[in-house]
């Protein structure tokens, strides 16, 4: 049988410099777990507009569609601020999201240990979070139509659709109640049923879809309300169910009381291909990080934990991944950190290579 593929989409800002740590990780696996990946490497973002005047080729979007999963980093930058819309870096994102269909964006925010105290929230309120965000990704506000900005006597108005129909809603449900049957079996669904025609159908199309998970316990909130929740007391939620926008914005919140936006990972989930394997991209939740880019100070963790994420969800290699998690956790615990982990106690920060290096060696120590 061939290598699994995997297809690095590095991108723009601190991407690239994240992801010459993740392939110290993807060849370490190579070498020492005997699972070796087919790699090949192509652009997207920024670096894909300079190169081909379009953030995404089509012939990176083809080959994305072949691979068994692709690793991205970030795009966007300050440069591209002033891009035609139809040709900003995150049109290229969003292309490969919607393209291959990735609907179930699973955001992770764990609380490691080691950092409980680098959270703005007090140490009891977020020690041990784990709780899951399952963020529709391919439809919503971000793709309904119609949208643009158009003339209507004379004044310029603004649209954009929030649209969800029953399948859409259903299927990342199902991915949902499906994550929460294997964690803590609690799910509660944000929406503004409140206000939205669509927050209706949504609260009722997940309650449908609760009839085949009996186990679990459902809950609904209303999304304003779910961020003051998470902020007030994160621990009591498990797996959280939300659209596209308000996924965007509650899982930012969420990734901060973790401590950094440098610390998390997500995957985004299709359908099955014929080998089996999800349609996947893995991607860390934080940005292209501009007034960073350059200076070795970039925090390499998320994106190395996207690729955990990878080896757990597509490859099947759930004990690798736990490896790979313990690695990281061993380097926080022995006191490491890159510049965003550092607060008031003045420990010097190592680089974006040393915190590489030392997750390789942790690896190492594993065997
Ligand atoms: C994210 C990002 C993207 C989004 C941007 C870069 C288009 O904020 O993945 O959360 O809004 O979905
Ligand atoms: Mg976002």
């Amino acid at each position: 049988m061939s290598n699994p593929s995997l297809l690095i989409l590095a991108g723009d800002g601190i991407g690239p410099e994240v992801m010459t740590e993740v392939k110290k990780v993807i060849h370490w696996y190579g070498d020492k777990r005997d699972m070796a990946f087919d790699v090949s490497e192509d652009l997207v973002g920024g670096a894909a507009y300079d190169k081909h005047g379009t953030p995404l080729h089509d012939g990176t979007m083809a080959k994305a569609q072949e691979v068994d999963a692709v690793l991205l980093g970030a795009v966007g930058g300050p440069a591209y601020d002033n891009l035609d819309f139809s040709v900003k870096p995150e049109r290229g994102l969003l292309r490969l999201r919607k393209e291959m269909d990735l609907f179930a964006n699973l955001r992770p925010a764990q609380c490691f240990d080691a950092l409980a105290d680098f959270s703005s929230l007090k140490k009891d309120i977020v020690a041990g979070l784990d709780i899951m965000i399952v963020r529709e990704l391919t439809s919503g506000v971000y793709f309904g139509e119609p949208r643009g900005i158009h003339l209507e006597d004379n004044m310029r108005v603004g649209i954009n659709t929030q649209r969800y129909t029953e399948a859409e809603i259903e299927r990342g449900a199902r991915a949902a109640f499906e994550l929460a049957m294997k964690r803590d079996k609690r799910l509660c669904s944000m929406e503004k049923a409140n206000v939205m025609e669509s927050g209706i159908l949504w609260r009722d199309v997940v309650t449908e879809v609760h009839a085949d998970y009996p186990e679990v316990e459902l809950s609904h909130m209303y999304a304003d309300n779910g961020a003051m929740q998470l902020v007030r007391a994160p621990k009591q939620f498990d797996v959280i169910y939300t659209d596209n926008l308000f996924g965007d914005i509650l899982s930012d919140c969420a990734a901060m009381l973790t401590g950094s936006l440098g610390m998390l990972p997500s995957a985004s989930l299709g359908f099955p291909m014929a080998n089996g394997r999800p349609k996947a991209m893995y991607e860390p939740v934080h940005g292209s990080a501009p007034d960073i880019t350059g200076q070795g100070k970039a925090n390499p963790i998320a994106c190395i934990l996207s690729f955990a994420m990878a080896l757990r969800y597509s490859f099947d290699q759930g004990a690798e991944a736990d490896r790979l998690e313990a690695a990281v956790e061993k380097v926080l615990a022995d006191g490491l950190r890159t510049a965003d982990l550092i607060g008031e106690e003045g420990v010097a920060p190592i680089s974006t290579t040393e915190m590489g290096d030392a997750i390789v060696a942790a690896l190492d120590a594993s065997l």
